[in-house]
């Protein structure tokens, strides 16, 4: 009895963390399936201990991706779930269960695949897209219109008469393989984390706030449900393929099934087939296809009765360990490696897989020479799931964690409430140097073309840089007798060094590689502090003042600053002609309060300026920028082909609506063109 409860609270810590890791640092540590196992152990557990009932434990909470910046918007329909199996004999029981709540009755089923995406409810008024909202809580999601807008698949006009005169269509926004490892190589040159699985980059991309990016992407949408009162056909099949007619991209892998048998034979199909489709996809979804029967079965509080989720199982060999390595990442932090005997999975032949940390190596309680299971999920690194202990080798010790950093032997210390070990050699650690000089090339910090990886290190190993200020010491003579460097990629690199000179103090800030401080709070800091010199000087408290910065990362701030090594860093970097200030433009402020405390909407596309023009603008004079029209918004600035959805609004709202020229002679800047 106490050990369920105390269980009841294992488990919800341990959901909780990997909700987190799964929703906030896309890096899930467990599978989906072990997910939702132990969900499925917590849930009963607690069905069975009703004192214990908690409204934030993780079987409580829905997810939700509603993000701001975004207006909200209610569903008209809940946006519900579907409930998952895991082999065939989940499914056919599904099936028992329907042939037993409508006794009697004939029904058909449609197959159709499990798109790995985003879920998005479009809506349709008189054959026009009106409205695409996220699927947020379930109950309201984010308006993102604009950016659904710019996917090619999905008609913005309707073809032919036979659609109804307003309903909703849901489906999946996906970024096909081809367009996420484009997107993720990019990412990879500029320096930036790379997107785990399309899933994740389809919505990151989905919510970005500049349309042309989103557009830019490739995102594609398959659609798989209609909503409405007036639909063509009694029966889901019939509909969806009305909709392909309109100009939906149904996906021709929907099919309708008259029997268990061919239930079965879609699913052992599809498990192998689904390797060659041109997107990810994470099982199929099998839906009583008559709407009458579908409105029979109903729904449980979380999902329809009428439909039932097949997940695909994730990859897995399994493997002998070989050696457990530890890597050192540009902050200190290790990372336990598991390297192992060469083996196929997918595709691909996996070497070496992540056991995260500590916590998680301990718990798969990994020993020497282990057989070890190894999956690819949803991730870029494969993870190890779990060990054969039938197949571990008599008197095998278990592996211990390294209590001192293997690349320079410093004792490892670990933070507070972190479950990183991390090696506190910062000056010293050679992993944690190269790794910052890769950082501070990158393209979205110093910039600095021709210098990657294996440049970084010769670099390094050659004695010509052993921080990022030496850097500024290279001249081409010395680049050159790097191996493998001929004249002219040495002096690529040396004018890339010297047109870094040129970048902006915020990405200076991105580059110095200070705990915790990404692009964004970078840029927050930086321009909170103008120069280095204030920002050297800045008090925790101070930080603290700064918007997104919390206590952790002041700390990190000023610990970093305290050292004398990184005050000298910065120094030559100073001498080197490094920007250490805001431009003057940056600088001086606002240029006036004349739109102080105005609230405005950008829409459209623009002649005079761009977009970002208009939006520093707004602030040199005072006012604020938002990403969607409210009640609060003051002003829509309107470019041409401002979306017919945000006209209206701002009409309904009584918003005015203002031109680049209105808005120029505003804030006094019309010189006549
Ligand atoms: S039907 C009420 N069909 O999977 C039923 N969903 O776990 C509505 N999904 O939220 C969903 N492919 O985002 C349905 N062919 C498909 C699907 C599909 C992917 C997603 C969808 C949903 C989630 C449920």
């Amino acid at each position: 009895m106490e050990q369920e409860i105390r269980k009841i609270q294992e488990l919800r810590e341990l959901l909780h963390r990997q909700n987190y890791n799964y929703y906030v640092l896309n890096s899930p540590e467990i599978s989906d399936r072990q997910f939702d196992e132990l969900l499925a152990e917590l849930d009963a557990l607690e069905k069975k201990h009703p004192e214990t009932y908690d409204p934030n434990s993780p079987t409580q909470r829905v997810g939700s991706d509603i993000t701001k910046g975004f207006s909200q918007v209610d569903h008209l329909y809940p946006m519900l779930s579907l409930s998952n199996t895991y082999s065939i004999d989940e499914v056919d029981a599904w099936v028992g269960r329907i042939d037993e709540t409508i006794p009697g009755q004939k029904f058909e089923i449609v197959g159709e695949l499990k798109f790995d995406g985003t879920g998005i409810s479009l809506v349709y008024e008189k054959g026009k897209l009106i409205r695409a909202v996220t699927r947020g809580d379930g109950i309201h999601g984010d308006d993102v219109t604009a950016n659904v807008r710019t996917i090619k698949t999905i008609p913005l006009v309707l073809t032919g008469n036979d659609y109804p005169d307003f309903f909703e269509i849901r489906g999946e926004i996906v970024l096909p393989w081809k367009a996420f490892e484009k997107m993720n190589q990019e990412r990879q040159y500029k320096g930036e984390t790379l997107f785990a699985n399309p899933r994740n980059a389809a919505a990151g991309t989905l919510k970005l706030q500049n349309s042309a990016e989103v557009a830019r992407r490739g995102l594609d949408a398959y659609l798989y449900y209609l909503l409405g009162d007036n639909l063509p056909y009694d029966n889901h099949y019939d509909n969806m393929q009305a909709a392909k007619r309109w100009g939906f991209k149904i996906s021709d892998a929907m099919t309708l099934l008259h029997d268990i048998k061919e239930v079965d034979e879609y699913i052992n199909h599809w498990d192998t087939a689904r390797r060659e489709l041109p997107v990810a996809t994470d099982g199929l979804v099998f839906k009583v296809n008559s709407l009458r029967q579908q409105l029979n079965l109903g729904f449980t509080a979380k999902s329809p009765r009428w439909a039932v989720a097949y997940k695909f199982a994730a990859e897995r060999a399994a493997t002998r360990l070989r050696f457990v390595s530890f890597d050192v990442g540009r902050m200190g932090i290790i990372t336990p490696v598991a390297n192992l005997e060469p083996v196929l999975l997918s595709g691909t032949v996996v070497k070496r897989a992540s056991m995260h940390n500590q916590d998680i190596m301990q718990a798969l309680d990994v020993h020497d020479n282990d057989m070890l299971f190894v999956e690819k999920g949803g991730e870029i690194i494969p993870k190890i799931t779990g060990v054969e202990t039938s197949q571990r080798i008599p008197g095998a010790k278990p592996i211990e964690f390294v209590s001192h950093c293997p690349a320079c032997g410093s004792p490892l210390i670990r933070i507070e409430g972190e479950a990183a070990w991390i090696c506190p050699n910062k000056m010293g650690c050679i992993p944690q140097i190269v790794g910052r000089l890769e950082h501070f090339v990158g393209r979205k910090m110093m910039n600095i073309d021709g210098i990657g990886q294996e440049t970084a290190m010769l670099l390094y190993n050659h004695g010509l840089v052993k921080n990022i200020a030496d850097l500024y010491d290279l001249t081409a003579e010395k680049v050159e007798t790097l191996p493998g460097l001929a004249r002219k990629s040495a002096e690529r690199i040396i004018d890339g060094i010297q047109a870094s000179k040129s970048v902006p103090f915020e990405r200076v800030v991105y580059a110095l590689s200070i705990p915790y401080v990404g692009e964004t709070t970078a840029k927050k800091v930086a321009k909170a502090a103008k120069d280095i010199d204030t920002l050297m000087a800045m008090k925790p408290e101070q930080l603290e003042s700064i918007e997104d910065v919390g206590s952790r990362i002041a700390l990190a701030i000023t610990d970093y600053f305290a050292d004398t090594y990184n005050r000298e860093i910065v120094e030559r970097l100073r001498q080197a002609g490094v920007c250490m200030q805001l431009s003057p433009e940056q600088a001086s402020g606002p240029k006036s309060d004349t739109l102080q405390g105005k609230t405005f909407v950008i829409s459209g596309v623009f002649a005079l300026n761009s977009r970002e023009e208009y939006k520093n603008m707004i602030e040199s004079h005072g006012g604020k920028n938002s990403g969607s029209i409210s009640k609060k918004t003051d002003f829509v600035l309107a470019g041409e082909n401002m979306g017919p959805a945000k006209l209206e609004k701002a009409a309904k709202l009584g918003i005015p609506i203002i031109d680049e020229n209105q808005f120029l002679t505003m804030i006094g800047e019309n010189q006549p063109h």
